[in-house]
């Protein structure tokens, strides 16, 4: 413990050093990146085949699998695979099991996104687990079965995006980035220090979607980034295999040794590489950072890591995008929550949760893990009225205006706000970032996607991605390669980057501005219903799995819109306005009234001084293992209902949840 405490101190001196050496002001030279990069061309404008929507698509977890017969059994000895015309799998997915995607299901979400979707998004995020689950011992997964459904979704990225459905081999209209699931290898989870066979495989595979510039970064680590808007905008494919706590091969991003550690290390010097380049990035993966009383799905070592870059590079992360769980939700990442020591290497640092039982994702442990999820936010502090009336938050419910009269004169009313934002790191919520994690396309309850729109003001013109490759331009700036190295060689003298200059605006994700994320378009299709129609699979007698019936289509719908729904109203996804939500889930409705709960105040990193540490009794025991229920007053569940209901995608009501938390 000496040494480490005594590392600790040097590592927090030479943070100090650097921070003060630095020569570089992003935010006071900014640099003339239009000058720099606008393609060669001077009439790009005008040539380019479309301009920006202001939506994406972001889609994950396809678990295609080729095994699935109709009129199968369900249960998970069977899991749609065996029992023919003894059960009723449905011919496009059986809602509320654990079965995978027949390829009917895939064939014809493909089918509506063409249609549909096509020319209406920027690009398009796709968080992996395209392959079925090995679930079945009577069908082993195999390794070419697991690369051909990886090429088999690959393709049909391709054909729907493509300028041409008849020629496959034609240019992408838009940037697709994809992710690798912990289902898209083998065996699922388990994934080595690269480059190896699947970095190799999925680099081949995903060819179209992977920057020539970024292929050999790919090789090493399986992650990448897109520019799909050139100079504004990159998303950030994190190969989030290497922060998961499951997979065994791997342990963590604190030591030299780990690629966590190196995944860690590019993502810090891409994100200030962009930070000086005036850009901004969207964080993408898999498996999400989820971290609450009852589940830890990333290393401790790399949450550690993850948030204290989110936090430090709140100027640039526009947001995270996750898939993985097949639940509609989202999380917080607590820079409170930031413990420096574990950016010590060689320590083993115990866990946040000590049992986890994340593999088992049972829709009981799901319903315990939304819980815990409430939990958390009943303990966040909650705004006040005067608060949501700076937020531009019209109060949600009659109460408001009861809450209104009742306060006592300005100068109380003001503390009481500074108190708060004091708590919440500054009238931003900047103590906070988030990430939001889509349900899946495989039906275990509903099959959905979403569509996210995100802000364009004042981009009208910019030269688009397809631009861009037409060009067979993308190359980066000679200029921004040496920058890189310098950066390189700079962060390895410091373990913690540096904060946002003082003189910097607010980032995207925590004020309006140009790539502000502002609603998601939740789909679903009913397929319970499609099936009713036809009564297919109900008459089971005579199913024919050989062939689909005809007429049988899948339809995606509204399930909701965060801006225009009833009971979520969120002008926009910034922090503050989810954080907004999390509080009146957590606390319940009306939450406005309510007495704050009394909290330690929040600390800038900046300010985390080495002496913090030198208490050893301190160390080791600073973090709580689970959080202590506390007796609340809950008013009204309105917007908890609605949230676990749509967790679950509509599938099930509130009571059958209710039944399993
Ligand atoms: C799905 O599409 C592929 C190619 O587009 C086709 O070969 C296949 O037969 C289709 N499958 C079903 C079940 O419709
Ligand atoms: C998951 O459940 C299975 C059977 O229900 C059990 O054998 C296994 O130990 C569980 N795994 C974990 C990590 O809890
Ligand atoms: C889906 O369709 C079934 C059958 O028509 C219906 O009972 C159910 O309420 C629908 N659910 C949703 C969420 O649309
Ligand atoms: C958290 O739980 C683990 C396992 O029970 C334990 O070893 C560890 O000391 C706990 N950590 C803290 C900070 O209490
Ligand atoms: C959680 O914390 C409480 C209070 O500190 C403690 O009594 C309890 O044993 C803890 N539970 C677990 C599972 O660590
Ligand atoms: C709201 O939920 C809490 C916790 O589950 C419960 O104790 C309370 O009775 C609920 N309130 C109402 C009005 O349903």
């Amino acid at each position: 413990m000496q040494i480490n405490l005594q590392r600790l101190l040097v590592a927090a001196g030479a943070v100090a050093i650097a921070a003060t050496a630095s020569p570089f002001v992003p935010f006071e030279q900014k640099p003339l990146i239009g000058e720099l990069h606008r393609p060669e061309t001077s009439d790009v404008g005008e040539t380019a085949s479309r301009k920006l929507t202001g939506k994406f698509l972001h889609i994950t977890d396809f678990h295609l699998d080729r095994f699935y017969v109709p009129g199968s059994l369900t249960d998970e000895d069977n899991v749609c695979h065996h029992g023919k015309r003894k059960g009723n799998a449905g011919y496009l997915g059986t809602p509320g099991s654990e079965c995978d995607s027949p390829e009917l299901l895939i064939n014809q979400t493909f089918g509506w996104i063409k249609e549909n979707l096509r020319d209406e998004v920027d690009f398009v995020i796709w968080t992996g687990d395209s392959a079925r689950h090995d679930n079945d011992e009577r069908i082993p997964r195999t390794e070419n079965q697991i690369e051909e459904l990886n090429q088999d979704i690959a393709n049909k990225f391709i054909q729907t995006f493509s300028h041409s459905s008849t020629h496959p081999d034609e240019t992408l209209i838009i940037p697709i980035i994809p992710n690798i699931g912990n289902n898209d290898i083998m065996p699922h989870n388990i994934f080595k220090k690269g480059p190896n066979r699947w970095t190799k495989t999925l680099s081949q595979i995903w060819e179209a979607f992977i920057p020539e510039a970024q292929r050999h970064t790919f090789v090493e680590g399986g992650y990448f980034y897109t520019e799909v808007i050139p100079n504004k905008l990159a998303v950030f494919s994190l190969n989030t295999l290497y922060f998961y706590d499951s997979n065994q091969a791997v342990d963590g991003c604190a030591q030299k040794s780990q690629p966590g550690y190196h995944q860690m290390e590019w993502l810090r010097v891409q994100l200030q590489l962009l930070r000086e380049r005036d850009m901004k990035a969207i964080l993408m993966g898999h498996v999400p950072p989820a971290r609450s009383a009852d589940k830890q799905a990333w290393d401790e070592t790399c949450w550690q890591k993850y948030t204290l870059w989110l936090q430090q590079y709140r100027d640039v992360v526009v947001g995270g995008l996750y898939g993985h769980m097949n639940i509609d939700h989202f999380m917080f990442q607590d820079s409170k929550d930031i413990d420096l020591q574990y950016l010590l290497p060689e320590e083993h640092m115990s866990p946040f949760v000590a049992e986890n039982n994340y593999e088992n994702f049972t829709i009981e442990s799901k319903g315990s893990y939304l819980t815990s999820l409430r939990d958390l936010w009943a303990d966040l502090p909650t705004p006040p009225a005067s608060v949501l009336e700076d937020w531009s938050i019209s109060d949600v419910d009659e109460d408001a205006g009861v809450a209104k009269k009742k306060r006592k004169g300005k100068k109380k009313e003001k503390e009481k706000k500074e108190k708060f934002y004091k708590k919440i790191g500054g009238k931003y919520a900047e103590r906070f970032s988030l990430s939001l994690v889509s349900p899946s396309v495989v039906p275990n309850y509903y099959p959905t996607l979403r569509v996210i729109e995100y802000d364009i003001t004042e981009m009208e013109k910019v030269p688009t991605w397809a631009d861009v490759q037409h060009d067979k331009a993308g190359k980066k700036d000679e200029q921004w390669v040496d920058r890189e190295i310098e950066i390189q060689k700079k962060s390895k003298k410091s373990p913690i980057p540096d904060p946002p200059s003082k003189s910097a605006p607010p980032g995207p994700a925590y004020s309006r501005q140009p790539l502000t994320l502002l609603n998601i378009a939740q789909y679903y299709a009913n397929i319970t219903k499609e099936e009713g129609i036809k009564g297919v699979v109900a008459a089971n007698d005579g199913v024919d799995d050989e062939s689909s019936p005809k007429g049988l289509r899948v339809n995606y719908g509204v399930e909701y819109h965060t801006n225009k729904d009833d009971i979520y109203r969120l002008d926009d996804l910034t922090v503050r306005s989810i954080y907004n939500l999390a509080t009146r889930i957590g606390a319940g409705d009306k939450a406005s009234s309510l007495p704050t709960e009394t909290e330690d105040d929040y600390t800038e990193i900046d300010e985390i001084k080495a002496d913090q540490f030198e208490d050893e009794s301190d160390i080791g025991s600073t973090k709580k293992n689970n959080t202590t229920k506390k007796k609340r007053k809950y008013k009204t569940n309105k917007t908890w209902k609605a949230f676990a209901e749509r967790a679950f995608v509509g599938f099930l009501a509130y009571d059958e949840i209710e039944d399993k938390l």
